[in-house]
């Protein structure tokens, strides 16, 4: 018989965002305590802590003081100062995943050439170091550049069709890669135990807004034949294999419409193709992150209903205070499932909460999360 004291642990989270906030969720049900590090002070995952350092994730004094106050530290964003949390390893602090697995995975290109020459199938791709019409030009178009470093949300991306488009260019290093025709676009959560266990979440289908790089729907599981998704979670395992961290990793991925699977990047941290997880999965994808990272046994990662999942971005043209509105009429319908991140102030496009609709059937679940996406609006009183 194994016997803890409560807390179980204490939680160190760097990045105190909407993924922060969902693993506090899941740690208190978990009997661990947390703290959050996070320079915008009553942070969303600050606020359900209750315990929070403001601070920068690249001030080294900042991220010392996060794990001198817990015994495991992780994150929920990549962009952080991984010398200091690998010096903070050597010192014997328990950072997971490993910040050599976060400094190898924050940066596009030493990710994409570890995965290709593990013999993972990707985009075929070049350094760019420099750009330069010809670079571009002889490498051939369509093709995609992206920033080695700091891009998320497609902040760090662009796709180029023709030599018209080199004025798209991103003056930072960065690699280019071939554009993939893909058929979907899918995502495999993994998690792997500090054993070395690795459990799979079923393949998700994400549905992009065409060129805006938009998340606007998630469909769990895919719509895709069993075969492929099978084969979808085991390149998720052998990714996963290759870089080998703790915790729960997010494996995106195209595939292509001749039936091929790619790895198009790696997330080293829980991701927002899991959040449907929260309620249709038997353990969450936090649950599980915490499980992990804590060295205590995966759960069962078993899908228990169809689900749908949007999220809510901020409208366009508005800032200041959020105003919510048609909550009523979204929740009057069955299966909504409504999660604000408690963020003080919208922008434009901000991730401000998301929806999760649950229903037997996979096309009614999209239908009526159409009908949520119709229905709520998340304005704010600084409205010009
Ligand atoms: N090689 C590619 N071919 C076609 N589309 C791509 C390619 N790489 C990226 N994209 C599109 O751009 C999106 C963002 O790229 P990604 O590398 O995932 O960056 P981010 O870190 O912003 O998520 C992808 O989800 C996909 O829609
Ligand atoms: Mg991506």
């Amino acid at each position: 018989m194994d016997a803890y004291p409560l807390p179980l642990a204490r939680i160190g989270i760097i990045g105190g965002g909407q993924l922060g906030r969902m693993m506090v969720k899941a740690a208190k049900r978990l009997g661990c305590t947390c703290v959050v590090l996070d320079p915008t002070p009553s942070s969303p995952a600050g606020q359900v802590a209750g315990h929070q350092i403001v601070g920068n994730y690249h001030d080294p004094a900042k991220l010392r003081e996060l794990a001198a106050s817990c015994d495991i530290t992780t994150f929920d964003i990549e962009d952080i100062d991984t010398e200091t949390l690998i010096q903070l390893e050597h010192e014997g602090h328990r950072v997971r995943p490993s910040p050599r697995v976060l400094a190898l995975v924050q940066d596009k290109l030493t990710q994409k050439q570890t995965l290709a020459d593990a013999g993972i199938a990707t985009a075929p791709f070049i350094p760019m170091p420099e750009p330069s019409p010809e670079a571009f030009a002889a490498f051939g178009y369509p093709l995609v550049q992206k920033a080695r470093r700091g891009g998320y949300d497609g902040r760090g991306v662009s796709i180029m069709k023709t030599a018209a488009d080199y004025r798209l260019r991103l003056p930072v290093p960065s690699l280019i890669e071939r554009f993939v025709p893909a058929e979907k676009e899918l995502a495999v959560l993994v998690a792997r135990g500090l054993d070395g266990d690795c459990r799979c979440y079923p393949a998700v289908e994400m549905c992009f807004r065409p060129g805006a790089n938009i998340l606007e729907m998630l469909l769990a599981p895919a719509g895709i034949a069993d075969d492929s998704a099978a084969a979808a979670v085991d390149l998720a395992v052998r990714t996963l294999e290759v870089l080998g961290g703790v915790g729960v990793f997010g494996v995106e991925m195209f595939l292509t419409r001749d039936g091929d699977l790619l790895v198009n990047e790696v997330a080293p941290r829980t991701h927002n193709s899991g959040h449907h997880t929260i309620e249709a999965n038997v353990t969450d994808q936090f649950e599980q992150h915490l499980r992990a990272i804590v060295g205590l046994p995966l759960g069962s990662t078993a899908q228990l209903s169809p689900a749908a999942m949007i999220n809510l971005l901020g409208a366009p043209g508005h800032r200041g205070r959020p105003v919510i509105s048609g909550i009523a009429e979204a929740l009057a319908i069955p299966g909504v499932c409504l999660h604000l991140y408690g963020k003080a102030a919208t922008a434009p496009f901000r991730k401000m909460g998301h929806v999760t609709v649950l229903d037997t059937d996979i096309e009614a679940a999209r239908h009526k999360a159409e009908r949520v996406r119709g229905l709520l609006e998340i304005s704010g009183e600084n409205h010009p």
